[in-house]
């Protein structure tokens, strides 16, 4: 649908029109000054200078012809030459009931649908999930929703570091402890193990302890390389303990997301890229892009005009080895081989962006990407702690994101039991739900390139700008619909009028929803969705606080107040979704 502002543009654009004027002094805003009026178009004094006229002259004649719009309730003219205007609460209503009657209330599919890629979560294989993978997480699932319920065609990708060092340290470590397997002999021919040489509980140990190791003995560290070598070779042995890694690795990764409410369409990982990089070097050495450099392969990816170094993209170390460089773009390779992708969006550490410039140049400048593709970095700032530095545990080690959870869970799950009688299972769900708004939100509702603090009671509150409160806001609708059920039945819902100035601000607040998902979308913003459900939220429980709904004796009235709880929680519940969160039945 197109947005109720760009239709109110259309209306006063037109007289501009009309009378003479450019259509684009015409532009209307939300009016900064809602006590007077609701929209306002200030065209009449931009124009006033080119047309040499008096402002207020200008804005007299087009008013003139506004007041025979039907839409419009009042039109006045007011010193030195604003426009003010006021809707129609019929208008309105007609807006609100196309809106509720469209499955997308109200936004607008794409017309010719992208085909996106969204790389995010990223975390890395035989190594635990901590919050830094957390962001990842969490701002990836908001934007492939948005871009989602916009039509476009997603798919999200968890694009695992399953290729790198850490499973060198791993297969050495495992040496170290193991030696007799089976999966050390030159000659190893057997496939993967299904039953493992080790439980993920033990990978957890494992991995900890070889990093360890790696870092104060050379040796240690040159094991570990070489393994890594190795396997990206194709040693049978090495290759069937990595598939058995990946394979315990990925179930718990699975589990993780999981709880998270984050799923991935696809769990691909830098190794799937290793298939490609043998044709896109061949390739670029036949276009004579790299050149060698200390034994290394590179590419030159800076520009003229740049203001800072970009040092050239690194496409294969002297020894042969592969690095994350090289997976990356073999990675775009594989993904415009696989999927004809029209954009594709990394949500990644902001602290990645030189990484993403190198590759997202050396892409374009080589044609690996051709120019319809667009590369997005989408770079996060940290979370930190509440001294400013990156969230730890109390310990001072890195928080495990299962951890992170059990501990909202907690607190949030303390808060409802203060409050209410809910049985244990329920308790469960309900704390799961919350505990994930509180997380989610607290994290969303940031801009996503800021570093933010992790404030447990802040952002489990049930009250404020939080994920709980917009939650608690939901089940209360939900709640007053319950208890009218009988009577919704009998009458229906339907509009008549909004019976109060917050009513009527709430309905125009629903009805700019599809103007603010497709913002989120255009900016990349989930932010937006926050506030915005967050003012509703707020419009609403200033509704409900002035009015006993239940009781309420007048049939028409109460019938127009569920028509408008009807659409609020469509709306909120929306919002949420396409956030990655869900309100219970009750909290
Ligand atoms: N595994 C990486 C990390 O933990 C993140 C991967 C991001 N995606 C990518 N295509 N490089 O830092």
């Amino acid at each position: 649908m197109e947005y109720l502002i760009k239709k109110l543009n259309n209306l006063v654009q037109e007289k501009f029109e009309k009378c003479g004027y450019d259509r684009e002094y015409g532009r209307v805003n939300v009016s900064n000054r809602p006590d007077l009026c609701q929209f306002q178009c200030n065209g009449a004094l931009a124009a006033a200078k080119k047309y040499r006229k008096p402002p207020i002259k200008i804005a007299n004649e087009i008013v003139e012809e506004l007041n025979n719009i039907e839409a419009f309730e009042v039109v006045t003219a007011i010193m030195p030459g604003f426009i003010n205007i006021v809707l129609k609460d019929s208008f309105i209503i007609e807006y609100l009931n196309d809106m509720h009657n469209d499955k997308k209330l109200g936004c607008t599919e794409a017309a010719e649908p992208l085909t996106i890629i969204v790389d995010y979560g990223g975390a890395n294989v035989a190594k635990p999930l901590h919050v830094g993978h957390l962001r990842a997480a969490i701002i990836g699932e908001s934007i492939k929703r948005i871009s989602r319920f916009l039509g476009h065609k997603v798919i999200g990708d968890v694009h695992l570091g399953d290729w790198g060092l850490q499973i060198g340290m791993v297969i050495s470590e495992v040496q170290r402890r193991k030696p007799d397997l089976p999966y050390f002999d030159e000659g190893f021919k057997g496939d993967y193990p299904k039953e493992g040489p080790f439980t993920i509980d033990e990978l957890e140990e494992i991995y900890p302890a070889a990093s360890k190791l790696a870092k104060s003995d050379e040796n240690a560290m040159e094991q570990a390389r070489k393994a890594t070598y190795e396997l990206q070779n194709g040693r049978a042995g090495y290759v069937a303990l990595w598939k058995h890694i990946l394979n315990v690795s990925v179930a718990d990764l699975k589990k993780n997301y999981g709880e998270l409410n984050v799923e991935f369409d696809l769990w691909k990982g830098e190794s799937d890229s290793q298939k490609y990089i043998g044709e896109m070097i061949n390739y670029l050495k036949k276009n004579k892009y790299p050149y060698e450099s200390q034994g290394a392969l590179v590419i030159d990816v800076a520009k003229e005009g740049d203001t800072y170094t970009i040092p050239p993209f690194i496409l294969l170390k002297s020894d042969g080895a592969t690095l994350y460089s090289t997976t990356d773009l073999a990675t775009i390779w594989e993904r415009i081989k696989e999927y004809d992708p029209d954009q594709i969006i990394y949500v990644v550490d902001k602290r990645q962006s030189l990484h993403f410039e190198q590759v997202f140049r050396c892409a374009e400048k080589t044609k690996i990407a051709s120019e319809k593709l667009k590369l997005d970095f989408i770079g996060f700032g940290t979370m930190n702690g509440k001294d400013g530095k990156p969230f730890k545990t109390r310990e001072g080690g890195v928080m495990r994101l299962q951890d992170l959870i059990k501990m909202i869970k907690g607190n949030v799950k303390g808060k409802l039991k203060e409050t209410k009688s809910i049985d244990e299972t329920e308790m469960e769900e309900i704390s799961r739900k919350v505990g994930l708004a509180a997380l989610k939100y607290g994290d969303l509702s940031n801009q996503i390139t800021k570093d933010y603090v992790f404030d447990l009671d802040r952002f489990s509150s049930f009250e404020g700008n939080t994920g709980p409160y917009i939650l608690y806001t939901v089940v209360r609708i939900k709640s007053i619909l319950n208890k009218s059920a009988d009577e919704i039945c009998k009458h229906g819902a339907k509009f008549t009028k909004p019976y109060s100035g917050v009513e009527r601000d709430l309905m125009l607040k629903l009805s700019s929803f599809n103007e603010t998902v497709e913002q989120a979308f255009a900016y990349e913003a989930p932010n937006r969705i926050c506030e915005y459900i967050y003012e509703t939220a707020n419009l609403f429980n200033k509704f409900y606080n002035d009015n006993k709904i239940i009781s309420e004796e007048n049939i028409d009235k109460k019938m127009s107040w569920i028509k408008l709880l009807l659409l609020t929680k469509d709306v909120l519940e929306t919002g949420l979704d396409l956030l990655g969160m869900e309100a219970p039945e009750k909290m």
